[in-house]
């Protein structure tokens, strides 16, 4: 299998020209195959979502190299990244920021609103049929507002599905949940993962979770601390 992601001696430094630099990952080397479901654990302040910035090109590192797809990043102007991630990954936070007064499906849709991408009816079948993937077509045209917490998570899991990425990276998308519907949001996570190939990159709290993916990294003060493929 080729590597989807690639990061090569990646060091980030906050504050770099200010009195009080910190750096925070350490000459940190890191590759994922594709289709594969992997975990990434941590104490809190070791550098995980800053890492899943840089993997996502959120965030830019001090140094290093960002592969995505075979892709140096790095060659690359702002705009051919952001089209790059757009058409790549698909992201999940733990507060998953849907728009309140917004159906689940039209929240779905958002991403192609925002890109101002006309909605064709191939575009709408397959919004409704990742509805149906995540268990909401019941409740499609409810607004978020209106929608339980796992709901609304799923609604955004749904969402970040509807450009059809390689990629999805998730930084604690089950940390609002409770241990019920973490065990169901996994259970999708994985689904998506078999039916459409899907990378996933999961940071978690999680243990139970940590412990089912394809792989574990622990990261240890912007360092790896453990790599773990089963
Ligand atoms: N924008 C920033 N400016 C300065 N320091 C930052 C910034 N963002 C994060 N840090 C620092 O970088 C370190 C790593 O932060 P990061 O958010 O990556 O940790 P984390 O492993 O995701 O933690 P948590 O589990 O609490 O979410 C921390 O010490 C944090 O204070
Ligand atoms: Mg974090």
């Amino acid at each position: 299998m080729p590597n989807i992601i690639e990061l090569k001696n990646i060091n980030k430094i906050y504050g770099e020209k200010t009195p009080n630099p910190t750096q925070v990952i350490f000459d940190l080397n890191l590759s994922f195959e594709a289709s594969t479901f992997n975990s990434i654990i941590g104490q809190s302040g070791s550098g995980k979502s800053t890492l899943l910035n840089i993997l996502g090109t959120l965030d830019k590192a001090t140094s290093g190299d960002v592969f995505i797809n075979q892709k140096d990043t790095q060659k690359m102007s702002k705009n051919q990244v952001s089209k790059l991630r757009n058409e790549t990954i698909g992201f999940i936070f733990q507060f998953h920021y849907l728009l309140p007064e917004f159906t689940a499906l039209e929240n779905v849709l958002l991403p192609y609103r925002i890109s101002k991408k006309p909605i064709t009816k191939e575009v709408m079948d397959r919004a409704l049929e990742l509805l149906e993937i995540v268990g909401l077509t019941k409740v499609k045209d409810n607004l978020a507002v209106n929608m339980s917490g796992g709901q609304q998570q799923r609604v955004a899991i749904a969402r970040s599905l509807i450009n059809n990425p390689k990629i999805i990276l998730a930084d604690e998308p089950t940390g609002n949940l409770d241990s019920d519907t973490t065990e169901q949001v996994y259970e999708l996570l994985r689904k998506i993962n078999e039916t459409y190939k899907t990378t996933f990159i999961i940071i978690t709290h999680d243990r139970h979770i940590a412990e089912k993916a394809d792989r574990i990294i622990e990261i240890k003060d912007g360092r790896i601390n453990l790599d773990i493929k089963k």
